[in-house]
């Protein structure tokens, strides 16, 4: 196994597209960043130098992380942020995982220019894949762009933990493409050049901070293959729907007759991109070599806002079990059961006194999971969990409750507490919530969506873990009825599990890697505004299931590390 070493620069930039200058800040001058390329087993090594005047970490999405979590660059969680001039190399390698994976800044909103693709190829090389090997392989990376300053939008939010922001357009590999236009001048748009029977494995990511998307190709179809580095069993489809924080591995063959076609990206959440674009959508060209010109074939989009079609496609993806790619297996019996409901709710802002009838802006928006919203921490809690200060464990952290603190018809609009606007949401509180794990236990959770999130459909990601995804629904989860839904047999294995729109969804993972792990809804403003948990994962009997120390150059911040045991 080789050792993959990249530098990222992180700089502040400025970018014009639809007429307008926007100050970004971006990994080595580009939208998106560098890829990470790399075999199986490899080492990765990544110097990130910060030139930009924002706080930064970098998080290598749904790398598993084993006995590494110092590198999984979630600020004030697993470390200090690197500060403006300061450097920090993060260290991992990538083992028991092929397929396409991401790596963006985990600080709020920065994301949306700070991202890039993980691709890791198997060991034996193409030829291995469980499907048949593609003659290429493109990075197809769907995101937003946002005319406003992210770091502006992020700091409102910060003060207010309110949002109506709204990105200004979809991007393609970093393009607006032709929808959009600067004085009706068309935006450039990706363009995928293709030979006629050749076949093309597109490694699907959705950076976006808003929308699950829509994405079809006029003319072909879609061989789904793998998502978030597991291989499933090949599905065909002419739709693929992804979510944020989602990867989506698809083979597409160019089997049509030659011409031109579009691959459309369609946002599906409400509300819509702002009301200055004439069209939400981004679209890209298929462009067969043996061409000549002619007007691209458009493909028929689904309605933008039909839910179901997540539900049925996230519903279609299954496991594939193979000698080549041995998959752990999936937990039969259950040590802990979690039901975590995902709301809205009104708490009184840090530092402040309110009472209940509060109507002045002391009382904020937040975002719940059990109707409690996450405080952030003030010093990195994996240090204070790894070094036992005192004073930073258990007693600063609030359990997160196994249930949501009364029972409740979660998904039947017609019964959300209904009053002028600010009523209709129950008054909760933040905190730093943790849920702790004995080292190798079996976890069962079911995320609950419920009225107040009406709208969307909520990605929940969890760190340095695989979810086996075993069944969701529509409504409320009905242990009796749903349980019996379970799929035991071939369950995909995933980092990003979408909870449907006012549906439920069920998974179990296996806590086996020790650590403090961040799990939360993959939607930017969810995140910021609290739909956030950490899960702390204890130390197993022996040094190799345990944590090992820090690295030398791990950046401090706050409260001084102390020696383990002192
Ligand atoms: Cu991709 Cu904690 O996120």
């Amino acid at each position: 196994s080789a050792i993959v070493e990249h530098t990222f620069v992180v700089s502040q930039m400025n970018m014009t597209h639809l007429c307008k200058e926007t100050p970004v800040t971006v990994v080595n001058g580009q939208i998106p960043g560098p890829s990470i390329e790399v075999t199986e087993g490899d080492s990765v090594t990544v110097h990130v130098v910060n030139k930009s005047p924002h706080n930064i970490t970098i998080h290598w999405h749904g790398v598993k992380q084993r006995r590494n979590c110092w590198s999984d660059g979630v600020p004030m969680v697993t470390q200090c942020p690197i500060q403006p001039n300061q450097n920090f190399t993060y260290r991992f390698s990538v083992a028991g995982q092929v397929g396409t994976l991401w790596w963006h800044a985990h600080v709020s909103c920065l994301r949306a220019t700070l991202h890039g693709a993980i691709i890791i190829r198997p060991r034996l090389g193409a030829s291995s894949y469980p499907f048949p090997k593609p003659d290429r392989e493109i990075p197809f990376i769907i995101g937003d762009w946002w005319a406003m300053d992210l770091s502006v939008v992020a700091r409102r939010m910060e003060k207010d933990n309110f949002f109506d922001y709204f990105p200004s357009a979809s991007t393609i590999n970093g393009k607006l493409g032709d929808l959009f236009n600067c004085s009706g001048v068309p935006e450039d748009g990706f363009v995928l050049g293709v030979e006629a029977g050749k076949s093309y494995l597109l490694r699907i990511i959705n950076t976006a901070l808003f929308s699950e998307y829509f994405l079809k190709i006029a003319g072909h179809k879609f061989t789904v293959v793998a998502s978030d580095a597991n291989y499933v069993r090949p599905y065909t489809t002419d739709l693929v729907v992804i979510a944020p924080g989602e990867t989506i591995d698809a083979l597409v063959v160019a089997d049509a007759p030659p011409g031109k076609y579009y691959m459309v990206a369609m946002p599906n959440q409400a509300p819509l991109p702002d009301t200055q674009t004439p069209e939400p959508s981004t679209r890209a060209t298929m462009q067969y070599s043996s061409s000549n010109g002619g007007k691209p074939v458009a493909p028929v989009m689904p309605d933008q806002h039909d839910v179901v079609r997540s539900l049925y496609f996230h519903s279609n993806l299954s496991s594939l079990r193979h000698p080549r790619h041995p998959l752990p297996p999936v937990p039969q019996q259950v040590d802990q059961h979690l039901f975590i409901t995902l709301g809205l709710g009104m708490a009184c802002r840090q530092g402040f006194k309110c009472n209940r009838d509060d109507k002045n802006d002391n009382m904020i928006l937040v975002a719940t999971m059990n109707n409690i919203s996450f405080q952030k921490p003030t010093a990195p809690l994996l240090p204070a969990h790894y070094y036992h200060v005192a004073g930073s464990n258990r007693g600063d952290l609030l359990e997160l409750p196994d249930r949501p603190p009364r029972v409740f018809n979660f998904t039947d609009p017609s019964l959300i507490p209904i009053g002028p606007k600010e009523k209709a949401l129950e008054t909760t509180y933040m905190a730093t919530l943790a849920r702790w794990f004995r080292y190798g236990s079996a976890v069962e959770m079911v995320f609950q969506s419920t009225s107040i999130m009406q709208g969307d459909s909520n990605p929940m990601h969890l760190h340095g873990h695989d979810m086996f995804v075993l069944a969701q629904g529509v409504g409320n989860f009905d242990a009796a009825k749903d349980r019996a839904r379970y799929n035991l047999v071939d369950p995909p294995l995933k980092n990003t599990v979408v909870v449907p729109n006012l549906g439920w969804v069920a998974i179990r993972f296996v806590a086996d890697n020790p650590g403090v792990w961040y799990m939360h809804c993959h939607y930017e403003f969810h995140l910021a505004m609290g739909m956030t948990a950490v899960f702390i994962v204890e130390d197993g009997p022996t040094v190799n299931t345990s944590l090992p120390a820090p690295p030398v150059d791990y950046p401090s911040c706050g409260r001084p590390n102390r020696k383990k045991g002192s």
